[in-house]
C-alpha cells in the first residue's frame, strides 16, 4: 500500500490519542456483544452470556488490551504492515481457526470505537485514512492463509 503524508499524519496523530486498553476492550466487548457467533473462539474467557456479563469480564479486557496493543505494531510499521503480521497471521490460520471476514468485523467496530471516543476530532478524512488502515490490516492477517 501507498500511504500519502497526510494519512500517516492522520493515522499516527488518532492512535497517540487512544487509550489502548480502554479502546481495546471496547471494540472486543463490541465484537463478541454485536456478533455474538465470534464467541465461539473465546469459550475459554468465562461468562460471555450477556452485554454486561462481556463488558465487566476481565479476559476480555485483557485480551482486547492485547489485540489493539498489537494493531500498534502496525501503526509504527505502516510500510511494512504484511511482514509486521505474518507471524499472527499463520496463528489465527493454523491454530486458531479464526475466519478473515471477521478481521474486517472487527476493524469496522474499531472505526466506531474511534468516531465515539473522539466524535468531532474523528473527522470524515480521518475516517478515511482509518477506514484504509483497518483493510489493510485486515489483509495483512489474512495474507498467511492456505
Ligand atoms: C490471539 C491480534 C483479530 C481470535 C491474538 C493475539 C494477538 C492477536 C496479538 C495473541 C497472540 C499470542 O498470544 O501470541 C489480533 C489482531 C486482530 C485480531 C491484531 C485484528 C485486528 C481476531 C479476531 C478473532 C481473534 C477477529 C476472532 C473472532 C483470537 C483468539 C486468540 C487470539 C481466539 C487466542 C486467545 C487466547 O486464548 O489467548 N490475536 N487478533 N483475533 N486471537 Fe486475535
Amino acid at each position: 500500500v501507498n500511504w500519502t503524508a497526510e494519512e500517516k499524519q492522520l493515522i499516527t496523530s488518532t492512535w497517540g490519542k487512544v487509550n489502548v486498553t480502554d479502546c481495546g476492550a471496547e471494540a472486543l466487548a463490541r465484537l463478541l456483544i454485536v456478533y455474538p457467533w465470534t464467541q465461539r473462539f473465546f469459550a475459554s474467557f468465562g461468562n460471555l452470556s450477556s452485554p454486561t456479563a462481556v463488558i465487566g469480564n476481565p479476559m476480555v479486557r485483557a485480551h482486547g488490551k492485547k489485540v489493539l496493543t498489537s494493531f500498534g505494531e502496525a501503526v509504527k510499521n505502516l510500510d511494512n504492515i504484511k511482514k509486521c503480521f505474518a507471524q499472527l497471521s499463520k496463528l489465527h490460520c493454523d491454530k486458531l481457526h479464526v475466519d478473515p471476514e471477521n478481521f474486517r468485523l472487527l476493524g469496522d467496530i474499531l472505526i466506531i470505537v474511534l468516531a465515539s471516543n473522539f466524535r468531532k476530532d474523528f473527522t470524515p478524512a480521518c475516517q478515511a485514512a482509518w477506514q484504509k488502515m483497518v483493510r489493510v490490516v485486515a489483509h495483512a492477517l489474512a495474507h498467511e492463509y492456505h
